[in-house]
Order: C-alpha cells, then sequence, then structure tokens
C-alpha cells in the first residue's frame, strides 16, 4: 500500500493568500481573504480526511487472499521488503513464477521485466498476437507490514516439539484445569479398557502455580479421580524435566518391570513414598528412567510432526533443521514428503544412539519427496552434556562446583575414531559441543580431518558452541567450521552461567559477534532448539540483537548481557535466512530473496528492523503470511 498521502488531492494554494502581505488591502478584502482562507483549509481538510478515510476504507477492503496465483507481483510499501541478497537489500516487489522468485525491484520495474516477459511467451507461441499478453497481478501487502525470507530455525527438534505440544499442562492454574486437559486428550485418544500399551504422556506439569493446592507432588489418586483417566496408562513430566507423575496403571506396569518386584536405590534419583512406604506415583530424576514408557509408534509421531509443523508455519518458519533424526523417525518424515504433508523444508541430521557405527544405515536425501522439502545430508554427533546440570565437559572445574569438569561422553581417542569415520563416509558431521573441552577436542579434530580431505566442501558443524577457549573462537572460524548457536539458550543461561565459568572464561562464552567476525564463510546460523526454548523466531532474533530477557533484564541490566556479543539485526535476520540456509547447503535455493531462488517469505506486521523499532515490539510482531514455495501455507495477504 501506498502512502495515504500519495492519494491527497494536489490543492495549490490561492493567488490572494500568498500575495495578501505585498499589496495594500482594504479592511473587506482582509475580512474576504480571511474567510477565503479560512474556507480553503476547511475543505483542503475534509478532502484530506476523505482521502484518508477513502484509502483506510481500501486498505480494509482490500480482497484477503488466503492463496496466490501462479504470477504474481507481491509488494510492500517502498522498501520494506528485505531480501538479505546483499546486492539489493530492499526493494518494493517481488515477481513470484511457481514456487520461484523472477525478480525483484519496484513494481515499475517489475512491469518491465513482465512486459518483456510476455512478449517473449507471445512472439514464441502466439505469433505476436498481443491480446495473448497476461496482465501481471499485484498483491499489495498491508500497511506497515514488512516481508522477510522465509525464517529458518537451524536446530530444533520437530518430533518432541509436536510430543511435548499436544498434551501441554503448562500454564495450568490449578490442578482441576491439569486433569480437564489430560481427560480432553484421552477422550480424543481413545483406547480399549484393558489397552495398556498405548501411553499417554503429557509435559509441563507445575505444582507450585496451581491455586489452593495442598502443596507437595500429586499422586496416582489425582489421576484416578477421572473417570476417563482410570486405568489408563499415563506417564507425565513436570516442567523441569525432573519429575514423573503417573496413573496406578503405569505404576503397575512399572512394578512388573523390576526384577525382584521391590524398589531398588536409584542413584541419582528417587521413588516419592507415603507414609506406609508405598509408592505415590511420581519419579525423580534418574528413577524416572523405571518407568517403562514405550517409545512412540509411528502414527504418533506422524501426530506429533504434524502437530509441530502447524505450529512452525504460524510463526514464520519456513525451513527447520532438525537435530536427530532416527531412522524410526526418518520414515516418518519420508512418508509426509513422499504423499506432500510435510509442507515445510525439513533439513534432518542424522541420528541413531550410541551403538555401534550406524552410518550406513542411512542414506543422503536430496530435495526428497513430492514437492523435494526433505535433505538430509549429515549426521548428529555428541561430545558432552549441558551446563545447566554441570554436565559441559570444561579444560578446568566448575567454579561453582570445584569438584567437577563435567564429562565427555567417549575419550577423545574415541571420539576421533567415530567422527573420522562419518566424515569418510561422506557425512557433513555435526556435532554437539558446549563445554571448551568439547570444543577444543572437537576443533583439534575438525582441523585433522579438514587438513587431510581439503577437495570437500564438507561444511562441518558444531551444534551450541556454547563455551571456547578465546584462542578456540578464531580457530572455528578460520577452518571453516560453522558454529550452530541458540541465542535464546544465552539468555537463558545468563543468570547463572557466570557463577559456574567464573569471570575469564564467560568471555569465551555466548560470543556470537565474535564467531561471526571470525567466521572464514561469514556465517553464524541461529536457532532455538525448540522444545527447549520457545519455538518462535522472534525470539532468538530478540535475544541476538538486545542480550536480555523478554521482561527487558540482564544481569548487567537493561543494556544487555555483555552486549558486545550481540548481533545487529540485519546480521540476526541473515542467521536466520542465509546462514541458515548456508549451513544446510541449500545457499543457492534457498536464504534470500534473489531470483531463481524458491519464493519463501514471510509478512510480518511490524518493521522490526529498524533501529528505533523498540525492543519490546519484536517480541509483539505478529506473523500475516507465511510463504513456501510462492504458495500462502499459513495466515493470508
Ligand atoms: C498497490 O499499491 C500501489 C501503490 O503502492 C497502487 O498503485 C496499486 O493500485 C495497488 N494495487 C492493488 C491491487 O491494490
Ligand atoms: C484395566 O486393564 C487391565 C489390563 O490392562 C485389565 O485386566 C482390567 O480389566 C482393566 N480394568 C478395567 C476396569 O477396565
Ligand atoms: C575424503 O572424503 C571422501 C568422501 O567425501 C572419501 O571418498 C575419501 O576417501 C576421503 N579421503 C580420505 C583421505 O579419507
Ligand atoms: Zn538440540
Amino acid at each position: 500500500m501506498g502512502n495515504p498521502n500519495d492519494t491527497l488531492p494536489k490543492l495549490s494554494a490561492p493567488e490572494s493568500s500568498s500575495t495578501a502581505g505585498s499589496t495594500p488591502a482594504t479592511k473587506q478584502n482582509r475580512v474576504q481573504e480571511t474567510l477565503r482562507h479560512v474556507l480553503f483549509v476547511l475543505v483542503a481538510s475534509v478532502l484530506a480526511g476523505l482521502a484518508t478515510y477513502a484509502s483506510r476504507k481500501s486498505a480494509y477492503k482490500r480482497a484477503y487472499l488466503t492463496s496466490l496465483p501462479e504470477s504474481y507481483a507481491l509488494c510492500a510499501e517502498h522498501g520494506k521488503i528485505y531480501t538479505v541478497d546483499e546486492d539489493r537489500l530492499n526493494v518494493d516487489c517481488i515477481l513470484v513464477k511457481g514456487d520461484t522468485i523472477q525478480a525483484t525491484g519496484s513494481m515499475d520495474e517489475l512491469h518491465t521485466y513482465w512486459d518483456m516477459y510476455q512478449n517473449e511467451l507471445v512472439n514464441k507461441f502466439y505469433g505476436g498476437e498481443s491480446k495473448a499478453k497476461k496482465p501481471l497481478t499485484i498483491v499489495n501487502t498491508s500497511m506497515g507490514s514488512i516481508v522477510v525470507p522465509g525464517l529458518a530455525d537451524a536446530h530444533a527438534h520437530l518430533m518432541l516439539y509436536g510430543e511435548k505440544m499436544q498434551l501441554n499442562l503448562e500454564g495450568a492454574e490449578t490442578i482441576e484445569d491439569v486433569l480437564d486437559r489430560i481427560e480432553d486428550y484421552a477422550a480424543s485418544h481413545p483406547t480399549a479398557s484393558d489397552d495398556s500399551e498405548h501411553w499417554i504422556t503429557g509435559f509441563g506439569w507445575d505444582q507450585t502455580r496451581w491455586k489452593d493446592w495442598k502443596g507437595g507432588f500429586p499422586t496416582k489418586d489425582d489421576l484416578e479421580s477421572r473417570a476417563l483417566l482410570a486405568n489408563r496408562s499415563l506417564a507425565l513430566s513436570r516442567v523441569d524435566g525432573h519429575a514423573l507423575w503417573v496413573s496406578t496403571r503405569a505404576l503397575e506396569l512399572t512394578m512388573a518391570n523390576i526384577p525382584g518386584g521391590s524398589w531398588p536405590d536409584v542413584e541419582g534419583g528417587e521413588v516419592v513414598t507415603d507414609e506406609k512406604g508405598d509408592p505415590t506415583g511420581v519419579f525423580l530424576d534418574a528413577a524416572m528412567s523405571l518407568v517403562p514408557v514405550p517409545p512412540p509408534t509411528q502414527d504418533e509421531m506422524e501426530e506429533h510432526l504434524e502437530w509441530a509443523i502447524n505450529d512452525v508455519l504460524a510463526v514464520g518458519l519456513t525451513s527447520v533443521h532438525d537435530a536427530a533424526v532416527s531412522i524410526e523417525m526418518l520414515k516418518v518424515f519420508k512418508r509426509m514428503a513422499e504423499e506432500g504433508r510435510l509442507k515445510i523444508r525439513v533439513y534432518a541430521m542424522a541420528h541413531e544412539g550410541e551403538a555401534e557405527y550406524w552410518g550406513s544405515r542411512f542414506e543422503k536425501l536430496e530435495d526428497y519427496g513430492e514437492d523435494g522439502k526433505l535433505n538430509l545430508q549429515s549426521v548428529k554427533l555428541f561430545t558432552d552434556g549441558a551446563l545447566g546440570s554441570w554436565g559441559a565437559a570444561l579444560l578446568e572445574p566448575y567454579s561453582d562446583k570445584p569438584e567437577t569438569c563435567g564429562l565427555m561422553r567417549s575419550t577423545e581417542e574415541a571420539l576421533r575414531e567415530t567422527m573420522s569415520r562419518f566424515w569418510n563416509d561422506g557425512w557433513g558431521v555435526n556435532i554437539h559441543c558446549i563445554g571448551d573441552r568439547a570444543n577444543k577436542a572437537v576443533l583439534d579434530i575438525f582441523e585433522d580431518l579438514i587438513q587431510d580431505n581439503v577437495s570437500h566442501n564438507r561444511r562441518p558443524r558444531i551444534e551450541h558452541a556454547q563455551i571456547m577457549q578465546l584462542e578456540d573462537l578464531g580457530r572455528a572460524g578460520r577452518l571453516g567450521v560453522i558454529t550452530s548457536v541458540q541465542p535464546t539458550h544465552a539468555t537463558s543461561d545468563m543468570w547463572y552461567a557466570e557463577s559456574r565459568l567464573g569471570p575469564s572464561r564467560i568471555k569465551g562464552a555466548y560470543a556470537y559477534q565474535t564467531f561471526l567476525r571470525s567466521s572464514r564463510d561469514n556465517v553464524l546460523p541461529l536457532g532455538s532448539d525448540f522444545p527447549v526454548e520457545g519455538i518462535n523466531p522472534l525470539l532468538t532474533f530478540y535475544a541476538a540483537v538486545s542480550r536480555l530477557d523478554v521482561e527487558g533484564n540482564s544481569p548487567h541490566g537493561s543494556g544487555g548481557w555483555y552486549p558486545s556479543e550481540s548481533l545487529s539485526r540485519a546480521q540476526a535476520l541473515k542467521g536466520m535466512t542465509y546462514d541458515a540456509a548456508y549451513a544446510s547447503f541449500a545457499e543457492e535455493k534457498l536464504g534470500s530473496l534473489t531470483a531463481g531462488k524458491k519464493a519463501d517469505f514471510v509478512v510480518l506486521d511490524k518493521d522490526f528492523m529498524q533501529l528505533e523499532t523498540p525492543l519490546a515490539d519484536i517480541l509483539t510482531t505478529k506473523v500475516m503470511a507465511t510463504v513456501i514455495g510462492g504458495q500462502i501455507m499459513y495466515g493470508g495477504v
């Protein structure tokens, strides 16, 4: 839409009023002039009001499209299409034909382009018959909105997200609310009354939030109080993942699974019991693994994936890198891609447990499926645990727990063997590293692998790359090892990270600007690790540029936590588009609004790319439409 002022009728001031001061005028003349002036102002403002009203009305009444034609030019206000294409960062319009961007530029440029294209067509196929020319359909986005390339999440877990959100118990204010939600779910997923194979799993309960709650953990009897839940196998994870609340039936199945039938002492865990010593139905930490929750079936996984895809589209994501896809999960991804139901672009990282070498059990996939939305080029490996549980492998002891340095999942030698095997089999290697010891070990290995095998651009990736020695920050970039980071981890961890690492190591933690500056390929793909963090990519964008939590706070105040490591808005947008595409070998097809690339883009209702837009407004920005391959997959324009 144009500026409303563009449509104002051009009224030039009457001659007399501009010359009134220079010619001697009678009193009557002056009165007439004043009257005329008043009249002029009145008429002008009425006209202006009408024009504004008309343009608002037309904006309001403008057709709301939930599907788009085969070819169209999509236009925003002047320069409000952020292309992430270095050669033309901001344009007014993009021309789409089929699933591909044909051209970008001003409306005039696109009209010229379209005319040339139509001329060519009619000359070729219609003997120059100009009646055969088709007019260009212009689709204007609404005022105030912007268009950006389809957003990517470079590290997430789709099925886990779907599983978590399907029966989400977060935010419940009473236990009745929790039980209602579980009962609703049970009603929509009925099973025979004696079926204990189909478990119901849920996430996110938090008894500290329940009003009038008696205190302590809930019990199996609370679940038993609802008719639809009696005799079903339920396992419900607490919001922090450190407690599992189960039903009577689930408890029986757990008991049946335990050799000897008496509860073992579990190191690092607890089976909660009542005064009589009987289990109440809550298992803590390591004891949670006693509960024999079966892995989800193919159908359940498909349901989880569908659930996730709907939420992915609603937040403007068009591509997701799934950071651990097992053989069983891959079957579901492939089936949905074959049937054209995947909807979003998925870059899967293969992962199959810690057992023997599994590289030969997967095959690479390139633009797989009916509409080519599934890709698999790399494997996901792990080195260490997480900072929150002192599991990240550090070179020196934890500052707040000097008796430990965290844990490597395998020795450096074994890790070298594993990585080399996958690498020399031709796999892209993406590897989870949190602590500085894990990162150093992996960089040492990558350095050797790259040296031995320079002929291929393999794009090795370190997932998380949270804490590095200062010299390793630069080494990663120099070697072309891609650091795939999650800015919301920085703003979640910032409240305790420094006490855990101390004042000097913290300088090499969450060092996003340093990574980007030293990256040989100038890339820093951004992700969220959802469902660990929220799915909305604007949370990632906000955390990257502000280094603040969503309330606007940080341990260093409202200026952000170590703000020198924040990203500019342009860098953050590129990290969520082009850089993510690069990290998945897809930058020639995705990641920017450039002629020849796929027409993946998002229309958002606020221009959060402008510095004048307050940081808090990033979080209230709404997705109006998510477009993949030229077609609206969510919302409308
Ligand atoms: C789109 O906006 C332009 C001005 O920016 C206007 O000239 C044109 O008529 C609009 N087209 C439609 C279909 O709304
Ligand atoms: C509960 O399930 C078990 C087996 O899973 C079955 O033997 C029992 O009859 C069921 N009870 C009711 C009340 O349906
Ligand atoms: C380098 O990698 C390729 C696969 O990408 C493999 O075929 C080749 O054997 C490797 N070279 C060495 C020296 O391992
Ligand atoms: Zn992850």
